[in-house]
């Protein structure tokens, strides 16, 4: 069943103080209780944030993990580890990594494979660069994304997948892919997914847009029938802002 989510992807920002102190203004605030809402701190501060959560309905994710089970991959982590700390949720697949870690389709594979065999939830990360949209190529880029990416997944998996289009372009430039552009993707991309697999996991599965987003636009952006939410990252550093994007929904 589609939800509405929106979740924050502090990337490596926060200490453990600031991760305290984010948590407790965000729990102060009325939240949009027909949105489901993340937030992926850091490594180090997954578990404390977990706890100091107990008691809300916000959900932790990580913002990233190892495809193996454990072993010799220094500085690594994995689901279990994930799991045993309580997280259930983990991005997969955002810009950043697929950049500066050079996660390619193959890898981050993998990665679903072991997070959905684990039984955690997905955030599957894709969108193109400004030189694909420019040259037009920004359809096919996406598609080959989804389809080597997360194509291999049996029907049944799809219930543990949200998928977040991040066009690299939007992400911390300010720039906002416009509410119709947004729309377009996320129409083409359940397009995608009818094809390869059927109406039904389409309309389901939950698509959140991802770049510049802000209490400025959010209402807007959330608007369009195919977007159903978005990862944050800027904005969602800042308690008031990240609720604003929260109780942007209708
Ligand atoms: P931004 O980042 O909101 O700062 O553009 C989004 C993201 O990277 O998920």
């Amino acid at each position: 069943m589609r939800k509405k989510i929106v979740a924050g992807n502090w990337k490596m920002n926060c200490d453990i103080a600031h991760t305290y102190e984010l948590l407790d203004q965000l729990k102060e605030r009325a939240l949009n209780e027909d949105v489901e809402v993340i937030v992926a701190p850091p490594f180090t501060n997954l578990q404390s944030a977990n706890q100091a959560l107990i008691d809300s309905d916000i959900l932790v994710a990580a913002q990233n993990m190892h495809q193996a089970t454990n072993g010799a991959y220094t500085g690594e982590v994995s689901a279990d580890m994930l799991k045993g700390v309580g997280i259930e949720t983990v991005i997969l697949g955002h810009s950043e990594r697929r950049a500066y870690f050079h996660e390619d389709n193959a890898l981050l594979a993998k990665k679903v494979t072991t997070a959905l065999e684990k039984e955690m939830t997905a955030i599957f990360c894709f969108g193109e660069e400004l030189e694909d949209r420019t040259s037009g190529n920004h359809f096919n880029l996406v598609a080959s994304q989804l389809k080597e990416g997360l194509f291999h997944i049996e029907a049944a998996d799809w219930k543990d997948v949200v998928l977040a289009y991040e066009p690299v372009w939007a992400i911390g430039t300010g720039e906002t892919a416009s509410p119709e552009q947004a729309q377009e993707m996320h129409a083409f991309v359940r397009k995608t997914i009818t094809e390869a697999y059927s109406e039904d996991i389409a309309n389901d599965v939950s698509i959140l847009y991802g770049g510049s987003v802000k209490p400025a636009n959010a209402a807007e952006i959330f608007g369009k029938p195919d977007v159903d939410g978005g990862l944050i990252g800027g904005a969602a550093l800042d308690a008031e802002s990240f609720a604003a994007i929260i109780n942007a929904f209708e």
